[in-house]
């Protein structure tokens, strides 16, 4: 039986960590590509050998060739510019719009039935790109933040209420910026909802927490923004893909009419399996819900008009 490849563009901080994700979880053959020479292939060397330890098997391949993501089930995108203390994810836009232009043509050539993960900020902008520039079906192109917002306010809610991150679930809509939209009333504690076991204030200093969860990582590292939350959120996102687990998860999606949007990437809660995107679900909002929503489509749409495609 053939095993799936995956390949990590990019191997940086989160494709790095993702190719470790991956490798620990045997989802596949993994190739790691950056363009710094020598680099991916060191990175991808030094897992191989944790394999022994850890008890995982698979090809790992660490290359500066296109050639070598050739045939790849999953390409998941992070080459690009990480943020820097005081900076927005937007500013990220003009360097990372070159880099993306020109990595995900060449991934295409090599790899033209892979689906594609787009990891790199901003995040929306950015798969919006890799969709036009690629000419994949939308259920081809995703991209993933939503698992990562919603895996943050889990974290401060579990740590708030003390109790297991495992009974803790939420979800977390929108754009991946200062607009995102996390969303209480859909977050339970083994199915308890939230709002029966947290004062309102709380709730809300936790959301303003989970939006501002990217910067208070960078504020923290100082020389870079965070990826092991990031690395494991794509990877569950490969996972459910190529075990076509029908997992129900929020990514950046391309909206034709859902929630009354159209043409803009957005985290919604997709079903992801062995199609990629194979369904946008689409939950009733209350109003005040429908307004945040509304504000954060404008910001994606307003960074994705800005691409000039
Ligand atoms: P990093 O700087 O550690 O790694 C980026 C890598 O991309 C570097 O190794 C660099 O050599 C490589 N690269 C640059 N140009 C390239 C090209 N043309 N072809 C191939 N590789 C190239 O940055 P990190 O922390 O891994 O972040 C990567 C991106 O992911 C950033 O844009 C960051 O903002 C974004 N990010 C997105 C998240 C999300 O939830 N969507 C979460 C965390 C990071
Ligand atoms: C984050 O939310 C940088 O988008 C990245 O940590």
């Amino acid at each position: 039986m053939r095993r799936s490849k995956i390949s990590v563009i990019g191997a940086g901080n989160v494709g790095a960590t993702c190719a470790h994700w991956a490798a620990a979880k045997e989802l596949g053959d993994i190739v790691l590509f950056d363009i710094v020479e020598d680099m991916p292939q060191g990175k991808a060397l030094d897992l191989a050998e944790a394999g022994p330890v850890e008890g995982f098997d698979g090809i790992l391949t660490g290359t500066n060739d296109y050639k070598d993501t050739k045939g790849s089930d999953v390409v998941v995108i992070t080459s690009g510019m990480p943020r820097k203390p005081g900076m927005t994810r937007e500013d990220l836009f003009e360097a990372n719009k070159q880099i993306i232009t020109q990595v995900v043509s060449a991934c295409v050539e090599q790899s033209p039935d892979a689906y594609i993960i787009m990891v790199t900020n901003p995040l929306d902008t950015m798969t919006y790109l890799a969709k036009h520039i690629s000419g994949l079906p939308k259920h081809r192109v995703m991209g993933q933040a939503g698992v990562l917002d919603a895996s943050r306010f889990r974290t401060f809610v579990s740590m708030e209420l003390d109790v297991s991150v495992e009974d803790v679930q939420a979800l977390v809509m929108g754009g991946h910026g200062d607009t995102m939209v996390p969303l209480p009333r859909y977050c339970t504690v083994s199915g308890i909802p939230l709002q029966e076991l947290m004062a309102e204030e709380r709730i809300q200093a936790l959301i303003d927490r989970t939006r501002d969860g990217g910067a208070e990582i960078v504020k923290l590292l100082k020389s870079g923004s965070a990826y092991y939350a990031p690395a494991a959120s794509v990877i569950q996102m490969v996972e459910a893909i190529v075990k076509d687990k029908k997992r129900i998860l929020p990514c950046s999606a391309y909206l034709e009419g859902e929630y009354g949007l159209e043409g803009i990437y957005f985290g919604v809660p997709c079903k992801l399996g062995k199609d990629g995107v194979e369904k946008v679900i689409e939950l009733s909002l209350n109003e005040q819900e429908q307004e945040l929503v509304k504000v954060s489509a404008k910001a994606v749409g307003k960074s994705i008009s800005s691409l000039n495609l």
